[in-house]
């Protein structure tokens, strides 16, 4: 349970740090069957390399479909030109996402031990549904940008109601990519939404244009097994990795099921 202090942090800067939350043995399990499925994964031609950065994100079907699905999708450095790798297959993964948390026995062992929804209701969301989650990578040396946005771009309801919870599986620092919020600012409006375009495909529908405040952004450097809730409307952000060490997460998205949940948004899932 949240205290007082706590909910008015989150509601302040738009994100609260949580110490210790995630055990090192339930991290563990993470992990290893993370490593267990790209085991078993035989990567082919429609396999998604995903990137964030925007116009270029993954809309191909195995993407788009992956709502109710558990897909792997590649760090961009690790493909060359030719459709080479440039990395063995285990270093090669960006994410794996979406719903592993309702289909694998072991992610949702872990994910339903947590508190999240009574968090999320603590938050006001008033009937949490857990919409996705992905376990990210942040692989070293390649692990790709992850550009400013809010995560009600991508998971939107009206009233808005998505709040991310993300794990440090390891330890996250400026050289392998922590997060990075812009305090406070999830009272700015939301910018766009990524949606399923009419014609087919996914398209963004931008709803305010003006440009982001020139604020700087807050380093949220933490120790694997800290969680950071963040409020949907929330700017961050996360470099490249440039270090020799990965930075996994563990993240999962709650939205309200008394909100309405949009029809054309990029996720649809049918469990
Ligand atoms: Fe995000």
């Amino acid at each position: 349970m949240l205290s007082k202090t706590q909910i008015s942090s989150f509601n302040r800067d738009g994100y609260l740090v949580i110490e210790n939350f995630l055990e090192k043995d339930k991290r563990e399990q993470l992990i290893n069957r993370a490593k267990e499925m790209i085991d078993d994964f035989n990567p082919d031609s429609s396999n998604s390399i995903f990137t964030t950065n925007e116009q270029e994100r993954a809309s191909d079907d195995y993407f788009l479909n992956s709502g109710d699905q558990i897909r792997f999708f590649f760090e961009e450095k690790a493909i060359d030109s030719n459709g080479n790798f440039t990395v063995p297959k285990h270093q090669s993964i960006n994410k794996i996402g979406h719903a592993q948390h309702v289909l694998d026995s072991v992610y949702k062992k872990v994910i339903n031990s947590l508190d999240i929804p009574l968090i999320g209701k603590q938050l006001g969301i008033e009937k949490p549904r857990k919409l996705q989650s992905m376990h990210i990578f942040k692989q070293p040396n390649i692990g790709g940008e992850v550009g400013l946005h809010q995560d009600s771009t991508f998971l939107y309801t009206s009233p808005m109601s998505c709040i991310g919870f993300w794990m440090a599986l390891e330890d996250a620092n400026i050289e392998n990519g922590c997060l990075q919020a812009m305090t406070g600012g999830h009272t700015l409006p939301l910018k766009k939404r990524f949606k399923l375009a009419k014609s087919g495909g996914t398209e963004f529908e931008i709803l305010d244009d003006s440009s982001w405040p020139d604020r700087q952004l807050d380093l949220l450097e933490v120790k694997a097994g800290t969680l950071v809730i963040l409020h949907g409307q929330l700017p961050h952000y996360s470099a490249e990795n440039t270090s020799n060490k990965s930075r996994q997460a563990y993240s999962i998205h709650l939205i309200d099921l008394n909100c309405h949940y949009a029809e054309d948004n990029w996720l649809q899932s049918e469990i």
